[in-house]
């Protein structure tokens, strides 16, 4: 048996099976009663009127920027301390993604560099809620309402997560969150979009389903009439039954699977808490509570961040980067990056970023493994 302990792997079991299996015997595994289900049990768990189920976070920023009306001229400030999918999306439209800095502490949007950087072009602002700890959407949100900016979070590393009242999904006009195989609940592939507008809601499954007035569930079952109408070139984006089920199922244990993520957060917290070498993460507070998508350490300075990682990957344990910001990749810096902007605090950290093996599936010994592993310098 492998002993390599991989940076991240989906926690599943037979509920997950026969999940699956019960739409493969259905005879029905495109979009239908599942997805459905799936957005109403995820609408109820976030707090939030609407969910619309798709096949990626991406898609979810995608058709929730369409849906705001946002296209060519208009500008959309994300962190560069984010997944090209952030910025990417809103290239999608047409806009011009705007980058900012992020604040040093937990690495979200910093919304001072927000506020110097809006325009009368700026239409919207996307806060990424970074490794699972919530950005500060009280400031952001407020600083929307002052500009009549729309304020879509990137909750793709949430679920869940809260500060105070705010829960991550539930406070921004719209959210998206990612069902990838790495993330806190997973359906393979797959993303949803939350907002409490019915609008929205029915704009972005438009916008999600080529158009089309009426999806296939209710053309192709007995009786349905085949006519539909196309009112725009929509996209490819819905989720199928066979992952809702996925979903479902995942769902249903979502609490269970963020205790063990805490669990395993505090122990690195705890037994790692005298390293010279390494800083470690803010913790929970009583009010502010991370997903804990990613154990987030930094490096000091003068160690080689990529020696120290294949250090650990001699000794069978995976990690990964999270992120190498925007800035540093060519279309970034050809397309978007504005003569003179600085980026120092995502600059100053990234060199030094690695994220340590967190997921539920993990047991003890294997938490141990790391926390030797990573003691040495
Ligand atoms: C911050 C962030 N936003 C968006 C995405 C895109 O998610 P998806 O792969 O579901 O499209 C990711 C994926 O890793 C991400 O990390």
């Amino acid at each position: 048996m492998s002993t390599y302990i991989p940076f991240a792997e989906p926690c599943f079991d037979e509920t997950e099976e026969e999940a699956v299996l019960r739409v493969v015997r259905s005879g029905w595994v495109s979009t239908g009663a599942e997805a459905r289900a799936f957005e109403e049990e995820f609408a109820a768990y976030i707090g939030c009127e609407h969910a619309v189920a798709l096949n990626s976070c991406t898609a979810a920023l995608h058709v929730a920027l369409m849906a705001y009306g946002i296209g060519p001229g208009d500008e959309v400030i994300v962190p560069t301390m984010t997944f090209t999918a952030t910025a990417a999306a809103v290239a999608h439209t047409g806009a011009t993604p705007v980058l900012a800095d992020v604040e040093p502490v937990h690495l979200t949007l910093d919304p001072e560099q927000v506020r110097s950087l809006i325009t009368p072009r700026t239409k919207a602002v996307i806060p990424v809620h970074f490794g699972g700890r919530m950005a500060d959407l009280g400031t952001l949100m407020e600083l929307c309402g002052e500009h009549g900016l729309t304020l879509i979070e990137d909750a793709a590393h949430t679920l869940p997560a809260r500060d105070g009242d705010a829960v991550a999904g539930r406070i921004g006009h719209a959210s998206a969150f990612s069902f990838f195989a790495t993330k806190p609940i997973t359906t393979a592939e797959g993303g949803m979009l939350c907002t409490n507008s019915s609008a929205i809601a029915d704009q972005a499954r438009r916008w999600g389903l080529h158009g089309l007035s009426r999806g296939a569930e209710d053309r192709y079952r007995p009786g349905k009439r085949a006519q539909y109408d196309v009112d725009r070139p929509g996209f490819k984006y819905n989720m199928s039954d066979l992952q809702a089920a996925l979903g479902r199922a995942q769902l249903a244990k979502a609490d269970r699977l963020h205790t063990r993520r805490t669990a395993i957060a505090e122990t690195y917290l705890r037994e790692l808490a005298g390293s010279d070498h390494l800083e470690l993460p803010p913790p929970d507070t009583e009010t502010n509570r991370s997903s804990w998508y990613l154990f987030p350490v930094r490096l000091r300075v003068e160690l080689d961040r990529d020696e120290f990682r294949q250090r650990l990957h001699t000794l069978d344990v995976g990690t990964s980067v999270h992120f190498q910001p925007l800035h540093h990749f060519s279309w970034y810096r050809e397309n978007v990056v504005r003569a003179g902007q600085t980026f120092p605090v995502a600059d100053s950290v990234y060199p030094t970023l690695i994220s340590l093996p967190i997921f539920p599936g993990m047991d003890d010994k294997a938490v141990s493994r790391v926390v030797s592993a990573v003691s040495a310098p």
